[in-house]
């Protein structure tokens, strides 16, 4: 919990955790930990800590994932551990994350002597950054080499406090993004005969865009598409010479994710034909689909299930935020579960990314529990 708050106190942004990562080098060296057993700084910053347990033994290994950066949010909690950092925010839990990490870590290290293998662990920057997500940076940078298995957690609002959730198979949408620019050609709003107006095929896009998920995809299949940002014109009376339309994309299934981007270009090629704009679409891949390979996600839940009693476990429904925990199991088999912290009368149910998101820290030490267990259960099944 102090650890938490510390973290809670001191939030960075996606690849600035410098403060962030020293702390974690301080703590774990303090639990045992040697020079020779971490890795420090990715993506050619001073950002995040791989940490190995018994990395010479013989046998399997597996990796625990946690990460650790903060959001551009002013956060409006009126709590002794606010953050300091103003218009910086631990609004997701990730200080939750770093300090339920540390605490396996911990508790992983005073039993070394006794593990059938090997532990590493992922204290990794910048889930949050999408475009150069810290994952994908870390797994190019070696993290994953030699490891079997991977078993990462989310402390998640809208789960009441002290509940597990486990999911097989496809848990956490992909999140890609778009940008389409449009271009007519601007002029007098009394006249547009001289002009070629972009709002024309800005509108009919936005529609448009809507029939892939209405006409073309399975129904049973979930997509959605959102546009965050439309930006045309600078007077009532003047036709804009061009249109900036940004928007997400959320999807389970990766072979309807992958077939998306030909699909909105033929929307945009036609509504170009239509009304004799031009114009440049870019598909923004982002954050793979989260799908949970059957065998860790049942290791989490048994673990879950003995150390908790089996009331306090359930099955997630589906979730259309993503999670660059994804990257790790595109490579090799991975476990991701949530860590119910909602509790409306601690005001521990608000949305993540609000400015009065918080944790419930009664129920840390489960995440700490699950994290060791799921650890100690894999390289005990696989020695
Ligand atoms: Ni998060």
């Amino acid at each position: 919990v102090a650890l938490r708050h510390h973290f809670h106190a001191h939030p960075e942004l996606s690849w600035k955790e410098v403060q962030t990562t020293q702390k974690i080098v301080e703590t774990l060296k303090s639990y045992g930990f040697k020079e020779e057993d971490l890795r420090v700084g990715f993506g050619g910053t001073s950002s995040g800590v791989i940490a190995d347990i018994n990395k010479d033994v013989d046998g399997p290994c597996i990796a625990l994932r946690g990460d650790i950066d903060a959001l551009p949010i002013v956060e409006e909690n009126d709590v002794s551990y606010k953050s300091q950092n103003e218009g910086v925010m631990h609004a997701c839990g990730h200080d939750a994350h770093n300090a339920l990490l540390l605490g396996a870590a911990k508790v992983l290290m005073s039993m070394k002597d006794e593990l059938p293998g090997h532990v590493r662990l992922l204290f990794q920057p910048a889930e949050e950054h999408g475009i150069k997500a810290g994952a994908n940076i870390m797994i190019k940078e070696g993290a994953l080499e030699g490891v079997d298995a991977i078993y990462g957690q989310h402390v998640w609002a809208s789960v009441p406090s002290g509940k597990i959730q486990y999911k097989i198979g496809p848990f956490m949408a992909s999140a890609d993004g778009f940008e389409l620019k449009i271009q007519g050609k601007g002029g007098h709003g009394s006249a547009p005969q001289y002009s070629v107006d972009p709002t024309i095929a800005a509108a009919n896009f936005v529609f448009n865009l809507q029939t892939i998920i209405s006409r073309e995809i399975d129904p049973q299949d979930t997509v959605v598409m959102s546009i965050g940002k439309l930006q045309a014109g600078s007077a009532f009376n003047i036709i804009p010479d061009k249109v900036g339309i940004n928007g997400t994309i959320r999807t389970f299934n990766p072979e309807v994710r992958n077939s998306l981007p030909d699909r909105m270009q033929r929307i945009v090629d036609g509504l170009c034909t239509m009304t004799r704009c031009t114009a440049d679409f870019e598909y923004q891949k982002m954050i793979p689909t989260t799908i949970n390979d059957e065998e860790v996600e049942l290791i989490a839940k048994d673990v879950a299930e003995d150390i908790f009693g089996a009331d306090n476990v359930e099955e997630s429904p589906l979730i259309m935020g993503g999670e660059d925990f994804a990257f790790y199991q595109e490579k090799i088999p991975g476990g991701f579960c949530f860590v119910g912290i909602g509790n409306p009368d601690k005001g521990t149910d608000n949305p993540h990314h609000s400015p009065h998101f918080n944790v419930d820290d009664e129920v840390l030490w489960k995440g700490v529990a699950t994290y060791a267990g799921v650890a100690w259960k894999y390289l005990v099944s696989h020695k």
